[in-house]
């Protein structure tokens, strides 16, 4: 009697050990595949991890922000881009009254899919840093052209490349500052991704992520450079026959690229 009874006892328990172990791994999952990418189902692979496991961060001004963040968001290793003010002394700075800070971009890269060195071609490709008091028809000091470093190998850097760019042309001046990071402080939402949300259809694509996931979002930085047309016309090409396919099929999210 006792035996039988403890049998049973103990298979009952062990049945609702293994139901418990299963819901827990089950939650565990669940909980641990949002975490990197927010609440949202497209964050779970929008959102790129760097390879060598710690990430590097450059922040540069080149005009206006909206178009800095596209011009850095498709290169491949860019983890992350979003705007923000530097450079100034105003504290909290906002965009119709950011005192004596630049528009920047700051970007957030794995230095094993990308160099410094490649940021800064970058840089000097997108805009021009002959022109004073601004970029084309955005004029006022906001727009002015800075390299933010980040330690002497990383400022060492900088100087030769402005030094490559001047001897370009030496009857105008390249008036750009390198000066070490400071303070950024990150703009306000509606300046995120601006190029992106310009486009209705590619947020829709990758399911109207809300505003904290645009901001981490590998995916959204890569959109946000199409939107604006400023990735390689190859990977132009690889993205958009991607959204054909997926506007063929009647499959409505985006998820990677
Ligand atoms: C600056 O570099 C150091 C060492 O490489 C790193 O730990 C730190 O996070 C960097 N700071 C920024 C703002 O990227």
């Amino acid at each position: 009697m006792i035996t039988s009874s403890s049998c049973c006892y103990q298979t009952i328990l062990a049945v609702h050990l293994w139901g418990l172990l299963l819901l827990l791994l089950l939650v565990g999952r669940a909980s641990g595949a949002r975490l990197p990418g927010g609440s949202g189902g497209a964050g779970i692979r929008a959102q790129q991890q760097p390879r060598g496991g710690a990430s590097a961060t450059a922040v540069f001004a080149l005009g206006s922000f909206w178009r800095s963040e596209a011009a850095f968001g498709c290169l491949p290793g860019v983890i992350r881009t979003s705007v923000g003010y530097a450079g100034g002394s105003k504290a909290r700075p906002e965009y119709r009254n950011l005192g004596d800070h630049a528009e920047c971009v700051k970007v957030e890269y794995d230095p094993w899919l990308i160099q410094y060195n490649k940021l800064l071609d970058v840089f000097w490709a997108n805009h021009d840093p002959r022109e004073v008091f601004g970029q084309g028809p955005d004029v006022g000091n906001q727009y002015r052209s800075i390299i933010f470093t980040n330690g002497t190998m990383e400022a060492r850097l900088a100087a030769l490349s402005k030094e490559k760019e001047q001897a370009k042309d030496r009857r105008s001046v390249i008036t750009t500052q390198i000066q070490p990071m400071g303070t950024f402080y990150q703009a306000e939402p509606e300046h995120q991704k601006f190029e992106l949300k310009r486009k209705p259809f590619l947020l829709q694509l990758i399911g109207n992520l809300p505003e904290e996931e645009l901001l981490s979002s590998t995916l959204a930085a890569k959109l946000n450079a199409l939107a604006a047309e400023l990735c390689s016309p190859n990977i132009q090409n690889r993205i958009n026959s991607k959204i054909d396919e997926i506007a063929k099929k009647g499959w409505p999210i985006l998820r990677d690229i």
